[in-house]
This record gives structure tokens, C-alpha cells and sequence, in this order.
């Protein structure tokens, strides 16, 4: 479970203490000891009074729940710009339904929290890295800080400000669900086998059993492997293409002229435009794995995370996006398990869902007011699109982003990043509505009313890709 480490947040609530020990210390001590004792206190006082402030407080009709995220003092336009890594930041302020609605299930679809860099992607930082730092002389103040760096990140797994950010968004959960947490309706839980993944449930069951205090402990029901059929994986398409013409085109001209600033500082390092791509990512996975501003950001202009945003938002477009032939069809054994769950019938899909799974009620059964999925920003990108989330007028550009695109890596799939389905009741009726990082959709697709609102018969008939398996693209896949 997530360790509450710093007893930080266990003492905030008695800020007292500090002032009573100025008191009965202080009679110890000379007066200018005191003066210098009650300084220090004050100080202290002042230190915990801030961490109150930065450490968010999740609200409750039944009070408050404490989060334990880290706060890392990086502007938030900076953060939000590192596309896939950026950490969770909710979009929107959360709307409550209307009145006239009550919710009767939510479907939880969330990316597993902040990680190290994979092994590719950590190889290839590590020799950018070197090749600055084999550079004989740093000129730019800025890059001192290279001569003592050690690289000292591991590789794929979640880091434990990842582990945080779960445990904090099953403590979100249950806060805003637990109106539906009735006896013995736990929620259940399912995982991608990846460990980043199963820790990333296994600390989000262990927050909302926290934030019940301890009256509603779910378990991680069902763990689906990779490298078997899984619907929170995109494992299962061997023909599917990749983004990289598209991402290669984008880098030569963002990174470029960054290269060229940076080569002109430390000559001799020969940088090239993906060497720069590389340490940009390594601004936000030193600073999360540290849990403190990277140097290394330092380095790079708004400009340039800008740059690095599409950079990403391209990557996700073209890999299992909109924009990849086979991309959504990855996405249809996930929706088809959601409608299943919507409407309470047995699930029909022929596309990538474990049949022997889906048919057993102790591994999926029907009939839950609350269901969490664990996964991956791929596989969150393909289920978007084979929804009809994000659908862009035009293709996205390789070359000139449109500043008007909805299709934001940082807002889709950030670390933690997650998709909720609710289902509701308005006046007798069965609706659904859907949040992504807390920002209501339009669900234009379903005919949606102004509070996002589709019935859910017109979301089920809009879902006909998915209740296609794909319209022939699953086929595709192998043949
Ligand atoms: C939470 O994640 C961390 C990894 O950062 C892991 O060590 C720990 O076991 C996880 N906790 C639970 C309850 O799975
Ligand atoms: C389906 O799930 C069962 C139960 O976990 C497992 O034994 C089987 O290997 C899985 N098959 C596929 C093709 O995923
Ligand atoms: C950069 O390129 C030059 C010329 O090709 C070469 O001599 C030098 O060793 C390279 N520097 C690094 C750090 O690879
Ligand atoms: C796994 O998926 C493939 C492709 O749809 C299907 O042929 C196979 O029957 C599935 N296996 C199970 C256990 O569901």
C-alpha cells in the first residue's frame, strides 16, 4: 500500500503542538534563546500551515480525505505540457448530474500512475545524456549541474509518486461514489498483468478502502495477461502500423532548432532532434521519480514543451488513434464489456475479450454499481476512438499543430489519466454520460442534451463499430 510517508500529513491537523513545546521549552532557556526558540516555531508553524494549503483536501458530506500526491512546485502550464507524462490534473471542475438524476453505475477506465522511462525509451535517454556529458565544458550556467549528474532512474515500473496519485484517486472515488457503495456491492476491479498496472489497482482499492475507513475494502478482482486476450491491452492487432512518420516528421521541426541551441552551448555534444525529445521526457520522469523540479527542465522554453505536447498528441493520434487504420478496433473488446455492463446482458464481442472470463460471473459479473479497469495510454487512446471521443474535423497535421485540437496527450492520457462512464437515472429513465479527467463530453455522437446526456438506447445504437467487432478491421489484424 501506499506509504504514508512524511508524518507530515498526520500532524498538520495539530499545528498546536509546535506552539505549546515554545512554551515549555522556552522557560528553559535565556530570553534570547527564547526569542531564537519561538522563531524556529513560528517557522515551523508557518512550514505545516503551507503544507495544508498545498496538500489538497478531497470534500465530503462526511468531512474531508487527506491526499498524499506529492505537490511539485513546476508551473502547471509547463506540466500540462508534457503530453503522455504529464501527471493527472483534472480538466474540468467535476459537474454533479442534474437534480432530477441520480447515478446507478460508474465504470472506471484509468491509465496506471506515473512510472520510470521503459527500457527503450530509458536506453535512449541515458545516451543523450551522455553524449551532453561527455562535453568538455558546460558555458550555459544552466548546465553545470551535468558535471555531478548521475542518471539514476529505473525502468518500466511505477514510481511511488504513481502510486500516490492511485491512492488518491480511490480516495476521490469512493468520496464521490459512495452513495452507491451500498452492502455488499463492492466494486470490482480488474488490471492489465503489467506490474505498473496491477500496483497502480491495487493502490486505488487500498485508497477507497481507506477513505470508507475500512468499511468498504474491494480486492483486485481479475488480472488479464498481455499476452493473452485483453481488452485493457493493445496487444492483440499484429498488423497494426505505428506513428513514427508521422512523429519523425513533427520532431525534425520542433527539435531542431532546439538542437542547434543547445549544440551552440555545449559544443561537441552533436544533439540531434530525438536526443531532444529525450531529455525533454526526462524533465518530467526525473522530476516525478525525485518528486522535486528537474535541472533538466530547466533547459527548455514553454515553446518547447509546447512542441513536445504534439509530439505526444501525434504519437497517440497515429498509434492506436484516429489516425492508425487498425487503431480503434483495439478499443472494441473494452466497449463491448461496457455496454455489457450497461445494460446488464452478457457480453458479445469477437474481437479481443477472454470469453471464458466473460462469461463466468465470478470474473465478470453483471449487476456492479461500480466497476474499475486498470490499463495503458495506448489502449486508453484506441477505447477514445473506437467510442467516438476526441473526433478531430481534420486529421491531425505531422507538421503544423492546430492550436484548436482537442486531441491533447496530457488531457487524454496523462499518468493516471482515466475515462468515467456513468449511468444514470433521470425521471425514469436510463442515461448515460462520460468524463474524461473530469471533463464532461459531449457525447454529440448520441445526441447528447446540454448536461451531456445521451439515453442510454441512443448510446448503445451509436456504439455500432464496437457491436460490429470492428466492422471487418479485427480481421484485419492478422490477415
Ligand atoms: C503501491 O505501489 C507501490 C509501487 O510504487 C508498491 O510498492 C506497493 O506495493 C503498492 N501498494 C499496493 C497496496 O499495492
Ligand atoms: C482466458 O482466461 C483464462 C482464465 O484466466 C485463462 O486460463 C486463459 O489462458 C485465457 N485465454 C486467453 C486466450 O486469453
Ligand atoms: C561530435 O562529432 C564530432 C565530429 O563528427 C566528433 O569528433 C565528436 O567526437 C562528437 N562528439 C560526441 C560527444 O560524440
Ligand atoms: C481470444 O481471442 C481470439 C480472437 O478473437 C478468439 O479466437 C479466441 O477464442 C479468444 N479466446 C478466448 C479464451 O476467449
Amino acid at each position: 500500500m501506499y506509504k504514508m510517508s512524511s508524518a507530515i500529513y498526520e500532524e498538520e491537523d495539530e499545528p498546536l503542538i509546535g506552539g505549546q513545546r515554545q512554551i515549555s521549552i522556552g522557560s528553559l532557556f535565556s530570553r534570547r534563546r527564547t526569542g531564537f526558540v519561538a522563531m524556529i516555531c513560528m517557522f515551523i508553524l508557518i512550514y505545516l500551515k503551507l503544507l495544508l494549503f498545498f496538500s489538497a483536501l478531497v470534500e465530503s458530506k462526511s468531512g474531508m480525505v487527506k491526499t498524499v500526491t506529492p505537490q511539485i512546485n513546476i508551473p502547471s502550464r509547463i506540466k500540462h505540457s508534457w503530453a503522455q507524462y504529464a501527471p493527472y490534473f483534472p480538466v474540468e471542475d467535476y459537474r454533479s448530474p442534474p437534480s432530477h438524476c441520480s447515478i446507478t453505475q460508474v465504470n472506471i477506465l484509468q491509465r496506471h500512475g506515473a512510472r520510470f522511462p521503459t527500457t527503450s525509451a530509458g536506453a535512449m535517454i541515458q545516451s543523450s545524456v551522455a553524449k551532453l556529458q561527455a562535453a568538455s565544458s558546460f558555458k550555459d550556467p544552466q548546465l553545470r549541474f551535468l558535471k555531478d549528474y548521475t542518471y539514476n532512474l529505473g525502468v518500466n515500473d511505477l514510481v511511488s509518486f504513481g502510486a500516490a496519485q492511485s491512492y488518491d484517486s480511490g480516495q476521490l472515488d469512493f468520496v464521490r461514489y459512495k452513495g452507491l457503495i451500498k452492502g455488499t456491492n463492492v466494486p470490482f476491479v480488474r488490471a492489465s498483468s503489467s506490474s505498473r498496472v496491477v500496483q497502480s489497482a491495487t493502490n486505488w482499492t487500498a485508497g477507497f478502502a481507506h477513505a470508507s475507513g475500512g468499511n468498504s475494502a474491494p480486492s483486485l478482482n481479475v488480472i488479464l495477461q498481455e499476452a493473452l486476450n485483453d481488452t485493457l491491452d493493445d496487444n492483440m492487432c499484429p498488423n497494426a502500423g505505428s506513428g513514427d512518420a508521422q512523429t519523425n516528421a513533427w520532431q525534425a521541426v520542433y527539435a531542431t532548432p532546439i538542437a542547434a541551441r543547445l549544440n551552440a552551448v555545449v559544443p561537441h555534444a552533436n544533439l540531434t532532434a530525438s536526443d531532444v525529445s529525450n531529455l525533454i521526457s526526462l524533465c518530467s520522469f526525473d522530476t516525478l521519480a525525485n518528486e522535486k523540479p528537474s535541472p533538466f527542465c530547466d533547459l527548455f522554453s514553454q515553446t518547447d514543451f509546447d512542441g513536445f505536447e504534439y509530439f505526444g498528441d501525434l504519437n497517440k493520434y497515429y498509434g492506436t488513434g484516429y489516425g492508425q487504420e487498425l487503431g480503434p478496433v483495439q478499443g472494441v473488446g473494452y466497449v463491448n464489456e461496457l455496454l455489457a455492463r450497461l445494460t446488464d446482458t452478457a457480453v458479445r464481442d469477437n474481437t479481443q475479450t477472454n470469453r471464458t472470463l466473460d462469461a463466468d460471473p465470478a470474473t465478470f459479473p453483471l449487476g456492479r454499481a461500480l466497476y474499475a479497469d486498470f490499463s495503458h495510454d495506448n489502449q486508453l487512446a484506441a477505447i477514445y476512438s473506437a467510442i467516438g471521443l476526441f473526433r478531430q474535423a481534420r486529421a491531425l497535421n505531422p507538421t503544423r499543430p492546430d492550436p484548436k485540437r482537442t486531441w491533447l496527450a496530457s488531457q487524454l492520457v496523462p499518468f493516471s489519466g482515466r475515462l468515467v462512464t456513468e449511468r444514470l437515472t433521470c425521471s425514469g429513465r436510463s442515461f448515460v454520460r462520460m468524463l474524461v479527467d473530469d471533463a464532461l463530453q459531449d457525447l454529440k455522437f448520441c445526441g447528447a442534451n446540454k448536461d451531456g446526456l445521451c439515453t442510454l438506447d441512443a448510446f448503445v445504437a451509436s456504439q455500432r463499430f464496437s457491436i460490429n467487432d470492428g466492422d471487418g478491421d479485427f480481421e484485419k489484424c492478422f490477415s
